[in-house]
Formats: structure tokens, C-alpha cells, sequence
């Protein structure tokens, strides 16, 4: 494979394999280094293009694979809604439905399961990719797993109810004892 001397450079580089210049600029990525960055992703990252009211993954990377314990086998050209297990909040899905058919990016948060029926809170975010031609092609959604912040807020919810409560309950005591 040739190399390239960018402008400027005192060494040769090979943007094909790095995608990048002498000065770590990036210059292009190639399909390759690309899957090896989606691959390596912390975050669960699906491809999904339209098919009719669909929206069929036809990529999957692995951090998505380890967070709902589906393989890509299992689940590829199925729409990503089988997560939801019949636990569908229908505010949320509807600014989603509505967000994928305007062709606009969203981001929300829902309750998805695992498939050994274990829960997980999805804070979504889909994106629409558009080709040269801008004609809408496909669908990138990334998945992060914030259960942990999801039931800490939710705690700190349930601890400031009881602490209403117990202030409530101290006033009230305090005016029957004035009385
Ligand atoms: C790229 C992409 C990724 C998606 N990822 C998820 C997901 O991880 N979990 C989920 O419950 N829904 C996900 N969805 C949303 C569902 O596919 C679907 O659009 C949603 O349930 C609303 O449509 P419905 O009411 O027809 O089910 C994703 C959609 C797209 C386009």
C-alpha cells in the first residue's frame, strides 16, 4: 500500500490504516479503523435502516451485545423494540415516533430488559444519517446503561417524600402540643 507524505510532514504516514496526519489530525477513516472504533465503544452503538414501520438493526457492536445479553445472530434485521418486553411508556415512545418520522435526532431515557429478563434503564439517542444525495439512509442509536443514576435519583426522590413526611409530622406535633 502506497504511502502518502502529508503537506508539511516529516514523516510518512498511512492514512489508510491510520486516517490520520503527521500531526494526529484526523484525514479520513476508513470503513476498517471505523468498525474498530464502534467495536471498542464502552456504549452499546446499532445501525438500523427502514423497512416499512420498521427500523431492522443490521449492525450491532459488541458493548451493545454485553448490555442486553443478545447476541448479533439473535437479533439482527429485528427492530430494536423488542427490548421494551411489553413495558412500552407510550409518552416517551411517541417523541421517538416522531423523531425518527421528521428525520430528526433524539434522546430519552426507557426501561428495556436484558434477555435473561433483567432490567436496564436506556438512555437513548438516535440519529439520523443522511447519504450525498441527502436522502435519509440509516439510523445510528446509542445505547448507555444509567440504571445507577436512575435509581439514585429515584432514592433521593423516595428520601425527600419521607423527609416532607417527618417535617409534616414534627409541625403537626408541635402545634398540638402549643394547643
Ligand atoms: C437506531 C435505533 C435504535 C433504537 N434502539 C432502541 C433501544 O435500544 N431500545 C428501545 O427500546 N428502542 C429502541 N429504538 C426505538 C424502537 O425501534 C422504536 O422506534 C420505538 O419503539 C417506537 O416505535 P414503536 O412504537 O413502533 O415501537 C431504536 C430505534 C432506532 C431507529
Amino acid at each position: 500500500m502506497a504511502l502518502r507524505q502529508p503537506r508539511g510532514c516529516a514523516r510518512a504516514v498511512d492514512p489508510l490504516e491510520w486516517g490520520m496526519d503527521c500531526r494526529g489530525i484526523p484525514e479520513m477513516i476508513n470503513a476498517k479503523l471505523l468498525q474498530r472504533m464502534m467495536d471498542a465503544s464502552n456504549d452499546g452503538i446499532v445501525v438500523a435502516e427502514q423497512e416499512g414501520n420498521d427500523n431492522i438493526l443490521i449492525y450491532v457492536n459488541p458493548a451493545f451485545e454485553r448490555l442486553t445479553g443478545y447476541t448479533a445472530n439473535e437479533i439482527l434485521y429485528q427492530d430494536c423494540r423488542f427490548l421494551q418486553n411489553g413495558d412500552r411508556d407510550e409518552s416517551v415512545l411517541q417523541l421517538i415516533r416522531q423523531a425518527i418520522d421528521q428525520g430528526q435526532p433524539c434522546r430519552q431515557r426507557l426501561r428495556n430488559f436484558r434477555k435473561d429478563g433483567t432490567a436496564f434503564w436506556n438512555e437513548l439517542s438516535i440519529t439520523p444519517v443522511y447519504n450525498e444525495s441527502d436522502k435519509l439512509t440509516y439510523f445510528i442509536g446509542i445505547q448507555k446503561d444509567v440504571t445507577e443514576q436512575v435509581e439514585a435519583q429515584q432514592q433521593v426522590e423516595q428520601l425527600q417524600r419521607q423527609l416532607d413526611e417527618a417535617r409534616a409530622q414534627i409541625v403537626a406535633l408541635q402545634n398540638d402540643q402549643r394547643h
